[in-house]
């Protein structure tokens, strides 16, 4: 259903723009996967939560919007991730809302790879 659809714009750090559809219920790295975007490293775990190379930055509003808070896995990880800050999540772990139609994430510059 079109209605379903959700647009989420990826910022890639020198400055780029992604911008690409998902639906209800996809997490970002399925976006990621599902439009094939060039993103480097990105999902390097397939959202098992133990590499943080899917970490993304949120607006703080954004961020608020999320259905569920971190889990500790995720908190671990991000953790080790290149670059943290206070709206940052794992995209394997954002799952899509209406809400969060217009999402905009930044991409950080680096990525670490916590299982290597
Ligand atoms: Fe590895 Fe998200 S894809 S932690």
């Amino acid at each position: 259903l079109q209605e379903d659809k959700i647009k989420v714009t990826f910022v890639m750090p020198d400055g780029r723009s992604l911008e690409a559809d998902g639906k209800v219920g996809d997490t970002l790295l399925d976006v990621v996967v599902n439009n094939d975007l060039d993103i480097d490293g990105y999902g390097a775990c397939e959202g098992t939560v133990t590499c943080s190379t899917c970490h993304v930055v949120l607006k703080q509003e954004d961020y608020d919007k999320l259905p569920d808070d971190a889990c500790d896995e995720e908190r671990d990880m991000l953790d080790l991730a290149y670059g943290l800050t206070d709206t940052s999540r794992l995209g394997c772990q954002i799952t899509l809302t209406k809400d969060l139609d217009g999402l905009v994430v930044k991409v950080p510059a680096g990525t670490y790879d916590a299982r290597s």
